[in-house]
């Protein structure tokens, strides 16, 4: 199957324990390429727009506070399946569920504060790599 791309934050609560690398290490190994980042932090209209499709959920206003909370890494992440297979290595959204070996079982510290997020359909990547990333942003 040929290399396809997504799209992955590194959250708030994992950049603030410094654990860029120790992510980053796990994409890696996962056999995903980082063909793009940069440490920014969201604003408040980036972090409302990026999770629109939550906007009616009871969670929506604290995901919009955490997510704007501190720095994030955004990256974009090549690799063959690249959905499926960040999407495997990430884990479960709760921690409590996630499976050993993976990056929110390793260092989620909540449902909320769980370290990553990866796009759920080669769609929506696309459509999430261009809002944060230009195509000369991105060298694979
Ligand atoms: O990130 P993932 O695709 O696994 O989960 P989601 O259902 O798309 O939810 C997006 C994000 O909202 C999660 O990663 C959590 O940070 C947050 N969330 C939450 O705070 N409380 C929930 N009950 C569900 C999700
Ligand atoms: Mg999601």
């Amino acid at each position: 199957m040929a290399a396809t791309r997504t799209f992955s934050i590194i959250k708030p609560d994992a950049t603030r324990r410094n654990l860029t690398g120790a992510v980053t290490k796990m994409l890696e190994d996962a056999g995903l390429r980082v063909v793009a980042s940069k440490r920014i932090r969201m604003t408040e209209d980036q972090a409302k727009k990026f999770y629109e499709v939550h906007a009616e959920r009871p969670f929506y206003g604290e995901l919009v506070d955490f997510m704007t909370s501190g720095p994030v890494v955004v990256q974009v992440l090549e690799g063959e399946d690249a959905v499926k297979r960040n999407r495997d290595v990430m884990g479960a959204t709760n921690p409590a569920d996630a499976e050993e070996g993976t990056i929110r079982k390793a260092f989620a510290e909540s449902i909320e504060a769980n370290s990553v997020h990866g796009s759920d359909s080669d769609e929506n990547a696309a459509t999430e790599i261009a809002f944060f990333f230009s195509d000369d942003e991105i060298v694979g």
